[in-house]
């Protein structure tokens, strides 16, 4: 062996401690990073269903789409951050949660492409079927989720601006 390859040859296993050493770290700060409650995540999630809805029916559809965006963002979340909790066990949150939400989203996304009220709604009501849906799963069939009646906070306008004349 030359003094290249020997020193090629140390230099590998070198490094593939140093990715060892790198994969038990992040293990355990993946162990001690923040996990949020699953009910506590559901919170923000209601919100954002709500102003979706109001968004919806004052046909403001750019924030419609932030605020499906930001739902779609928080249901991420959820798998990222507790794809296996206790209450589904044996099933995974990981597959009930996108199975119960995917096509309620997508859908939710064409009719706001499409600009239309009559989809919004029906589209909206059967993401709320899929929340609904999984609650039943989870064994807590008293969370039923429904349209929302009034504002919580009427602080973010939901009337779309004009846009402003030259
Ligand atoms: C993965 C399945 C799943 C989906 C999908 C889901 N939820 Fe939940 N949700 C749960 C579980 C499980 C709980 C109970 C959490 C707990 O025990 O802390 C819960 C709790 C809640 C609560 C009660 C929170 C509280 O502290 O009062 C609300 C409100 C809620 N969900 C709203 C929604 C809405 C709105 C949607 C749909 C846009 C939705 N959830 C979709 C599983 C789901």
């Amino acid at each position: 062996m030359s003094a290249f390859s020997i020193f090629a040859a140390e230099q590998k296993t070198s490094d593939s401690a140093e990715i060892d050493a790198l994969k038990k770290e992040i293990t355990k700060l993946k162990k001690s990073a923040y996990h949020p409650e699953l009910g506590e995540q559901m919170l923000g999630i209601q919100i954002r269903h709500a102003r979706l809805w109001f968004a919806g029916e004052a046909q403001n559809w750019n924030l419609a789409a932030f605020e499906l965006q930001e739902l779609k963002e928080a249901f991420d979340a959820v798998v990222e951050q507790n794809p296996e909790h206790a209450i589904f066990q044996p099933q995974r949150l990981a597959d009930i949660l996108p199975a119960m939400t995917k096509g309620p989203i997508t859908a939710l996304r064409d009719s706001i492409d499409h600009s239309s009220k009559p989809e919004f709604e029906k589209a909206f009501d059967s993401l709320s079927a899929g929340c609904t849906g999984c609650h039943h799963v989870a064994g807590n069939d008293f969370l039923v989720i429904q349209r929302p009646k009034t504002p919580i906070l009427d602080n973010l306008q939901t009337i779309a601006t004009p846009p402003s004349k030259k």
